[in-house]
């Protein structure tokens, strides 16, 4: 069985859409779970802020399994970004995965496939092995002169304070010495397994060598005793990153691309034995992690029901959902339900829900968004942009920063600061979900007209 490497590792756990680039966390004293009123770019919405911030403990105390959370509220109401605000608060080892309810229709593989993939990729194992390593400083690297770029071959003389020896290389290890511009007198450690170089310093009995440093080079003494080592090195990768690289030959290039097709379900369980083999050994942790799945009410009943199985078994990441819907109808099926989801699955969501900003409150995220897009905005302009978001939506409002900053940059004298007449000019030039609403109103009157 073949477990990726880090450097394999593709996505980055908690990756921030534009929108929401100014969130950095929850705000939340994670001790005594206070929500600060402006903090770590959230604002408001305190009590959904404190909930979310329990959601976070109990996921770190794993004391929150087969549940799943649901984030429901009027659009515009920060549910997204509450959700943005966990996956920053988590430590950076337990993954948080993203998806949109509709992202399960728009691939190549079948609904429930991308929900097992989704799902596979919220949960990671941090597996433990023994390496070995070459330790020391280098004393002379000869490479022979004859072969091709690809057959290189060598050697290495390398010692500890106790001991010199020589080691063959091959083109693997050339290249990466190469990378690192390992020359004599450096001390680097060498990853017997992946063949990886790290150079840890130049020795200190080179500190003289002035040629062969630059203003940061870092002096570490010589190793005391062997030079091979063994050492225990622990890597975390996902369910999903271990299935992809065992499902085909040169499965890992499917990491890359994002293009897995379908991973077949023998193995999975081949996988999942594996897993349980490493957990009962002690060489492997389980770290469920989150899975955030916006516009929630874009799944269908099949895909509910699906989720339903998951979320019993050891294997599930904690479900976060978000939906602005009330009563809407359950995809696959005539009936309506509360938050367009079947009510066997309600029944299993624990809901945090939002509510609308004040006025206060949508100034100070309209001030927030202007800082991080890097607009300078006069009084007026604040006043008349937390205006808009007030009557017509926080969203809305939070665009036309970057549009008023434009037409502020074009006005006469205008330096690129934003006033309360490049705030209206940006008005006036894009319309707003309610006039669009009015403007198709009156295009149909039109159209009825003249037919
Ligand atoms: N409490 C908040 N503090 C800071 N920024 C916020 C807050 N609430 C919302 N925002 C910002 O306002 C914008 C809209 O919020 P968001 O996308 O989170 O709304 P939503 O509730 O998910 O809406 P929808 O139902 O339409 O998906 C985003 O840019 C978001 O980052
Ligand atoms: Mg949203």
């Amino acid at each position: 069985m073949n477990i990726p490497t880090s450097s394999m590792v593709t996505e980055t756990p908690g990756a921030l859409i534009a929108s929401h680039s100014h969130i950095r966390g929850l705000g939340v004293d994670l001790d005594t779970l206070t929500p600060r009123f402006s903090s770590q770019g959230l604002v408001g919405q305190e009590r959904a802020r404190k909930a979310a911030a329990l959601i976070i403990k109990m996921v770190e105390e794993r004391k929150i399994a087969g549940r799943a959370i649901l984030i429901a509220g009027p659009p515009s109401t920060g549910k997204t970004a509450i959700a943005m605000g966990m996956a920053q608060t988590l430590g950076s080892e337990v993954p948080f995965v993203t998806m949109s309810g509709s992202e399960i229709y728009s691939k190549e593989i079948s609904k429930t496939e991308a929900l097992t993939q989704a799902f596979r990729k919220g949960v990671a194992v941090r597996v433990s092995e023994e390496t070995e390593f070459i330790e020391g400083e280098v004393v002379e690297i000869q490479l022979d002169k004859s072969v091709t770029q690809a057959n290189r071959q060598g050697r290495i003389i390398m010692k500890t304070n106790d001991m010199e020896s020589a080691f063959n290389l091959g083109p693997k290890l050339i290249d990466s010495l190469e990378k690192e511009h390992v020359i004599a007198g450096d001390i680097i450690s060498v990853n017997m397994s992946s063949n990886r170089i790290v150079k840890l310093g130049r020795s200190y009995a080179r500190s003289r060598d002035y040629d062969a440093m630059g203003k940061d080079t870092k002096f570490v003494t010589c190793p005391d005793g062997e030079l091979r080592k063994r050492k225990e090195e622990t890597h975390v990768v996902s369910l999903h990153e271990i299935d992809v690289i065992n499902s085909r030959p040169q499965g890992y290039m499917g990491l890359f691309s994002g293009d897995t097709g379908e991973i077949p379900s023998e193995t999975r369980d081949q996988i999942n034995v594996k897993v349980d083999e490493w957990k009962e050994e002690g060489k492997a942790e389980l770290l469920p992690g989150v899975l955030f799945i916006d516009e929630v009410h874009m799944l269908d009943v099949e895909a509910f029901s699906f989720m339903n199985k998951w979320t019993e078994t050891e294997l599930s990441p904690i479900i976060i959902m978000a939906s602005n819907r009330g009563n809407a109808t359950v995809r696959g099926t005539p009936s309506k339900a509360p938050h367009g989801m079947p009510l066997d699955f309600l029944d299993r969501c624990v809901i945090i829900s939002t509510h609308p900003y004040n006025a206060h409150e949508l100034q100070e995220i309209l001030k927030i968004r202007a800082a991080e897009e890097e607009v300078e905005l006069n009084e007026g302009a604040i006043a008349l942009l937390t205006r808009v978001a007030e009557e017509r939506g926080l969203r809305y409002g939070s665009q036309l920063i970057a549009t008023s900053y434009e037409v502020a940059k074009k006005r006469k004298g205008g330096e690129g600061k934003v006033e309360e007449r490049d705030v209206e000019r940006a008005y006036g030039l894009f319309l707003d979900p309610k006039r669009s609403v009015e403007l198709v109103a009156e295009l149909q009157g039109e159209r009825m007209e003249l037919s």
